[in-house]
């Protein structure tokens, strides 16, 4: 098969289109041929072993694994002997574990407890939408937000931003959505209450405060920001932010026992993939993409996403033949 295969750490060039072995499914792993799949912030961190220490889980001197991508959307092709869910020709999506090889090549196995049945109706390139919305999903069980509370998510455009306004939405919580001007409107689509110009206002001056303040893109601080939590507020970030500030924080405030910032880390995967199926068939989540390239033209797609400036998910499509198959185009409408 052919698969974007990675045997050491660095810049998008390293990455190489290659006739790599077709897998195999264990007992309890499907066998899905590819249609789309996705590059995203955690694969460029993985590219190139940043943070340092992340070399302890992904590979000290080489990355372990040498096919990346964590989202897929596909058809089954084989089962392993004991899957009980699906069959050949069943149309799937979900999440590949990250310590086994991922899904930018042309089949992927990964264990059944990590897949789902298509979202009714939806494409394969909607449905690459699983590894945003399961660290947003991550924040807000950590938060425990809940009908009622006001949340504000500092730079809600991303991945993680886009999955996070709209699964707070959903909870029945107050959003304010703090974006550039160019995603104003975009936010307001996906259901935020608010929406606020980093470029043009200080969001940290609103007039009002919040229970919760989540920085899903690692370019804001707690310092910044706590005068915008009510008494007992919580501020959670997806990064470890400059020199790893929000890290010793989460440490102290478990320490002192204040749990004032959080760095929520992403559990199992283990029905996370139906619980956002159900969200998506209620019209209650949609794919952003951003743009699609096919497997061949992956290293832009790398390069793309490095640039810290991608909206939603860019899709990488495998199957030359998917009907949704466009190179580098944008359509944030989903
Ligand atoms: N906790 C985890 O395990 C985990 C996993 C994956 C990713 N992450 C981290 O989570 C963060 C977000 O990931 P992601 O995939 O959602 O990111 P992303 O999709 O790359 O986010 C890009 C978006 O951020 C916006 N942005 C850029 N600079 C900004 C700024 N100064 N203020 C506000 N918005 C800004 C960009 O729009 P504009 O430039 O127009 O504002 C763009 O739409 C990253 O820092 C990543 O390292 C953590």
């Amino acid at each position: 098969m052919k698969a974007a295969v990675i045997t050491r750490y660095g810049s998008p060039d390293v990455i190489k289109i290659l006739d790599a072995p077709k897998p195999t499914p264990a007992a309890d792993e499907v066998l899905i041929r590819v249609h789309a799949a996705t590059v995203n912030r955690t694969d460029c961190g993985e590219l190139r072993a940043r943070p340092f220490f992340m070399r302890f889980f992904h590979g000290l001197r080489r990355p372990k694994r040498t096919i990346f991508g964590l989202d897929f959307a596909g058809e089954v092709e084989a089962v392993g002997a004991g899957t009980l869910s699906f069959k050949p020709g069943d149309r799937v999506f979900g999440m590949c574990p990250s310590r086994s090889n991922g899904a930018q090549a042309e089949y992927v196995s990964v264990p059944e407890r990590t897949v789902a049945a298509m979202p009714a109706g939806a494409r394969f390139d909607e449905a690459v939408v699983c590894e945003g919305a399961f660290y947003a999903n991550a924040v807000l069980k950590k938060i425990d937000l809940k009908a009622g509370h006001k949340i504000l998510i500092y730079g809600a455009s991303g991945a993680i931003g886009t999955a996070m306004v709209q699964l707070a939405k959903s909870s029945g919580a107050a959003v304010t959505a703090v974006v550039s001007t160019r995603h104003l409107e975009l936010v307001k689509s996906l259901g935020a209450d608010r929406a606020v110009d980093y470029t043009t206002e200080d969001f940290t001056r609103l007039g009002e405060t919040f229970d919760f303040v989540v920085d899903a893109v690692g370019k804001t601080s707690f310092f910044r920001c706590r005068k915008l939590l009510k008494p007992g507020g919580i501020f959670a970030a997806t990064d470890l932010g400059s020199w790893g500030q929000n890290l010793v924080l989460a440490m102290w405030s478990s320490i002192t026992g204040s749990n004032r910032v959080v760095i929520p880390a992403p559990g199992r995967i283990n029905g996370f993939i139906g619980f956002l199926k159900s969200r998506m068939e209620a019209g209650q989540f949609r794919a952003i993409i951003d743009r699609k390239y096919a497997l061949a033209a992956i290293v832009d797609a790398y390069r793309y996403v490095e640039t810290g400036q991608k909206v939603g998910i860019v899709v990488i499509n495998v199957a030359a033949t998917d009907e949704s198959a466009n190179v580098a185009q944008t359509s944030q409408g989903g």
